[in-house]
């Protein structure tokens, strides 16, 4: 049994440490987050949950379609009943139009969260806990956290932050930079809730856009507060970073006046800027990354690129590479 820390509660972190429990080892998660589902977290409001990250999901592996099924058994996800549509924009033209498909698409209910949640129920699970700073002495991590505490004693330690904090934790931390080729990898996204009258056509909008990516009607979505919500695409989401919110409302509010044809009171209600939220398509995804010697292991989502379920696989990789990386060095002795 070996004593492991998991550095984020997302699905990345939840898979790895709900696997390394099952392997009979003693495990703890660190969050800056107050709550456990990084970039699966709905914000919670009086009228329902608002779902400003990921916004469905889908399996493709059997090893994730098993595990959905069992989500789906538990009552922790459902299937996500959406009609699905597509905005384009031909040299300036917009124009809305159904775009069925058969692709089954997932949610948590009542929010998000709940499967990552559900894989951490029993485990240790600190929150409100940025981890600043790493330490190696004699065979032994000690993290330490922003707010003065710290906790020793740890064999290994599972990085699961996006990569730039990541590498913020390494240079802070004097180690190697084992992220140094992969912080260019996820790019931001801006995500804006408005409430609205129904657009024609659609839950679930791919937008061939210049400024968004997606639009998600929550109508159909158990828990959730009946409303759309915008994702701006990366390139106007890094053009407008540092745009309080007033500028995202403004804008969501237009292109549903202007190019959706949207009549009557428009009221926005929350934005939240992602900074890092979606692989860039153009970059190969890295794997796995690892000081073994010291029993560092990295992986995300981006490791195997950028959805939910990926984030779950990595999850897995990581319990695994940990798990043969201690029945090697048993093997040796
Ligand atoms: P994260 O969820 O980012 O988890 C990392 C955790 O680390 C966070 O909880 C963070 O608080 C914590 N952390 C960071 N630094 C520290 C530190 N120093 N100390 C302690 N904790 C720290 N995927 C889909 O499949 N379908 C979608 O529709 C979809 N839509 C998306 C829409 C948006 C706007 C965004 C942002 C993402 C979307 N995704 C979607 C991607 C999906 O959300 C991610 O692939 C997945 O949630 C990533 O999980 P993760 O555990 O790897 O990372
Ligand atoms: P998926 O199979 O539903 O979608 C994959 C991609 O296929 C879509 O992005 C879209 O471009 C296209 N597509 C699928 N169905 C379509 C339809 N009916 N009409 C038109 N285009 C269609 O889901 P998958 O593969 O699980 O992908 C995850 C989703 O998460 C994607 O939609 C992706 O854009 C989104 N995502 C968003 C992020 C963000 O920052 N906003 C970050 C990471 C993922």
């Amino acid at each position: 049994m070996k004593k492991i820390a998991v550095l984020g509660a997302g699905l990345t972190g939840a898979s790895a440490a709900a696997s390394l429990v099952r392997q009979g080892h003693q495990v703890t998660v660190f969050d800056k987050g107050r709550a456990a589902g990084g970039r699966m977290s709905s914000k919670r409001t009086e009228q329902g949950y608002l779902d400003m990250g990921a916004q469905y999901f889908t399996a493709r592996s059997d090893v994730f379609t098993q595990q959905v099924k069992q989500w789906l058994e538990a009552g922790l996800v459902e299937l996500w009943r959406c009609k699905t549509a597509l905005l384009s924009d031909d040299e300036g033209v917009i124009s809305l139009t159904a775009s069925e498909d058969k692709q089954q698409r997932f949610i948590g209910i009542p929010s998000m969260q709940s499967p990552v949640s559900a894989l951490l129920q029993g485990i240790p699970l600190l929150t409100s806990c940025r981890i600043h700073k790493l330490d190696y002495q004699q065979q032994c991590w000690t993290l330490y956290a922003e707010d003065g505490q710290h906790y020793a004693g740890f064999d290994a330690v599972l990085v699961t932050v996006p990569p730039v904090q990541a590498q913020q934790l390494m240079t802070q931390s004097g180690l190697a930079n084992i992220f140094d080729s992969v912080t260019d990898l996820l790019e931001p996204c801006w995500a804006v809730a408005v409430q609205a009258q129904s657009i024609p056509y659609g839950d679930a909008i791919f937008c061939q856009h210049p400024q968004l990516r997606f639009i998600s009607h929550q109508q159909h979505k158990t828990g959730r507060s009946s409303c759309y919500i915008l994702h701006f695409n990366a390139q106007f989401s890094a053009l407008h970073l540092d745009e309080p919110a007033e500028f995202w409302f403004e804008r969501s509010s237009q292109i549903l006046r202007q190019e959706l044809q949207v009549k009557g009171d428009i009221k926005t209600l929350v934005a939240h800027r992602w900074l890092y939220a979606s692989q860039k398509d153009q970059m190969a995804p890295p794997g796995i990354l690892a000081m073994p010697a010291q029993q560092l292991w990295a992986a995300g989502d981006w490791s195997y690129g950028g959805r939910v379920e990926n984030a779950y696989l990595a999850g897995l990789q990581l319990a695994q590479a940990v798990h043969e990386y201690s029945d090697h060095t048993e093997a040796m002795r």
